[in-house]
């Protein structure tokens, strides 16, 4: 084969496999879809009226599973820190507060129709899009030059030198900025231009038939009160923080709280999301866990640095891979801030953001003082001086952690004997359920004493009993709910009351004293043993 053919074939080859590990992503994210409403973690709201888009109920194991990572932020948030306290503020608030916050101005997304297929998009997630094509394609420069050069190969040297790749940098940059300048200075005109020099057509048709980019506010809205003359326009909250900044004052005073402090918050928030797509990725109604740390001014960079180290740590600390966690810093920063990082998670469809931590300077409290008309000051007694504090934000969406949680957990593993098992490994201290037991025979007095076990055990942890099927398929069922213990009575049992105890991840069985349960099954479970990797 002459050169110009190994060339063709190379790349041929090469877009084979980026094609195939792209399909395997997507197949890895089906799989996680109908194994959350298999195994009774999620369904979609109202299914029986075919849904509603991009809302989603949290079904039986869900909400164990969900309320589990709250309680675990919640922990290392309030519980381990003396200066951090709770709060649980309305969704709903008065309307003002939207207003001092930004909000009812500048919450909008920009979006674009297609006049031929009427289909709706965000202006710059088309044009996101387009860059993570580009960005596709150097990933393909590097997996074949990784491949060409074998250990030898330094990828940082061949993105900063490879030509090509460079050069696709470059393109990525001059569009990403031009946008950001364009959003920035509210230009749309510039940014449906942009669509048009780039060509960018319908995701779905192919048209390239774009209607202005408008803005389009976020809030959903609804009316507060019964007669047309007294009622007033209420949102559902974009975000719980500003519950937070108007009981700035309230708190501090009554908790008697020095700066620095902190005020955390779980809660629902609201966002009428244009592009509402990857499953609970991008809700309409989510939950978030939100701190808001009050530190005096000057001190915010390095609070801000501390905030970033501490929550990479809190994510590492559930063992899901620290390769699969990245910061990304934000070169364009929100009117309110004077720095910003997410933190990304590898999902099924690639490095995503998953929380993010900003520097929200004291733009929120003075607002709140300018527009109601009362101060939100702090009192240093050993400054003998008031001041507005700054504020060091970490704000991560739970059923987005979730998501990160669930599809990280869902594997299926070859076992020995060529057959192959699907197994929920997560992390056990978030499991819904520690432990199932399981009677080997429904006789034999084996199920009174499987219920006894429950009995003793219930105080502690969520337990789960079953009867039905072989054990070998009661210990499949569990694998895929996501038990991290199952523990099997049997004739051995009513004579000198051991049981055996199976791990999920390990598959290894262990005949145990039924009174030694509790302490084996708490030491793979129990917040402490985790949060104190932190
Ligand atoms: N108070 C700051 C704030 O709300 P944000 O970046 O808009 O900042 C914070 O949101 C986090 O909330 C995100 O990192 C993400 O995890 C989650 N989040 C935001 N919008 C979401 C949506 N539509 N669906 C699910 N989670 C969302």
């Amino acid at each position: 084969m002459n050169k110009v053919g190994v060339i063709f074939l190379e790349k041929f080859l090469y877009s084979c496999i980026f094609a195939k590990i792209m399909a395997q992503k997507e197949d890895q994210f089906k799989k996680v879809l109908s194994h959350a409403k298999e195994y009774g973690y999620i369904f979609q709201s109202s299914e029986i009226y075919d849904g509603l888009s991009a809302v989603y109920d949290y079904a039986q194991n869900g909400v164990e599973l969900k309320k589990n990572i709250r309680d675990y932020w919640w922990k290392s948030m309030v519980q381990m820190h003396q200066n951090i306290v709770g709060l649980d503020a309305s969704i709903l608030m008065h309307p003002t507060t939207w207003k001092a916050s930004g909000h009812v101005d500048a919450f909008n997304d920009p979006l674009i129709d297609n006049k031929d297929s009427k289909k709706r998009y965000r202006a710059d997630v088309l044009i996101e899009d387009y860059c993570a094509k580009i960005e596709g394609k150097i990933n393909k420069e590097v997996a074949k030059a990784s491949k060409r050069f074998g250990d030898a190969f330094n990828k940082e040297e061949f993105l900063s030198t490879n030509g090509r790749v460079v050069g696709y940098q470059e393109k990525i940059k001059t569009i990403l900025s031009r946008m950001g300048a364009s959003l920035e200075k509210e230009d749309l005109k510039d940014v449906k231009a942009l669509i048009e020099e780039l060509e960018i057509s319908d995701p779905l048709t192919g048209s390239k038939n774009w209607t202005d980019v408008k803005q389009f506010n976020l809030m959903f809205d609804t009316q507060l009160g019964a007669s047309a003359e007294s009622s007033m326009k209420v949102y559902l909250r974009p975000e719980t923080a500003q519950g937070i900044f108007v009981n700035f004052l309230n708190v501090q005073k009554t908790g008697r709280m020095k700066i620095p402090f902190g005020i955390a918050q779980t809660g629902k928030a609201f966002r009428n999301e244009i592009v509402a797509r990857q499953f609970i990725f991008r809700m309409r109604e989510f939950e978030q866990m939100e701190m808001q740390f009050f530190v005096k001014p000057g001190t915010q960079k390095d609070w801000y640095e501390h905030w970033k180290e501490t929550r990479l740590k809190w994510h590492k600390s559930l063992g899901m891979g620290d390769e699969n966690y990245r910061f990304h810093d934000h070169d364009k920063l929100a009117h309110y801030a004077d720095a910003a990082s997410d933190i990304e998670f590898n999902f099924p469809f690639g490095f995503k953001e998953l929380e993010g931590i900003h520097s929200r300077t004291d733009f929120d409290l003075k607002a709140h003082e300018e527009y109601s008309g009362k101060k939100l000051q702090y009192f240093d007694h050993e400054d003998n001086s008031s001041y507005t504090p700054y504020v060091v934000e970490t704000s991560i969406g739970l059923d987005r952690m979730f998501l990160a949680v669930f599809s990280n957990s869902l594997v299926e593993e070859e076992l020995e004997n060529n057959t192959t098992r699907t197994v929920l490994k997560l992390p056990a201290v978030l499991a819904p359920t520690k432990a199932a037991v399981f009677p080997l025979l429904k006789k034999d007095g084996l199920p009174e004493v499987a219920r006894q076990i429950i009995e003793d055990l219930k105080w502690d942890f969520n337990v789960f009993y079953d009867e039905k099927d072989a054990v070998g398929k009661r210990y499949r069922r569990q694998d895929a709910a996501g038990t991290p213990y199952c523990i099997t009575v049997d004739h051995e049992t009513i004579e000198n009351n051991t049981v055996t105890i199976r791990h999920r991840d390990t598959m290894k069985q262990q005949r145990v004293h039924i009174s030694e349960l509790k302490e084996i099954i708490n030491k793979e479970v129990d917040a402490k043993n985790w949060l104190t990797k932190i």
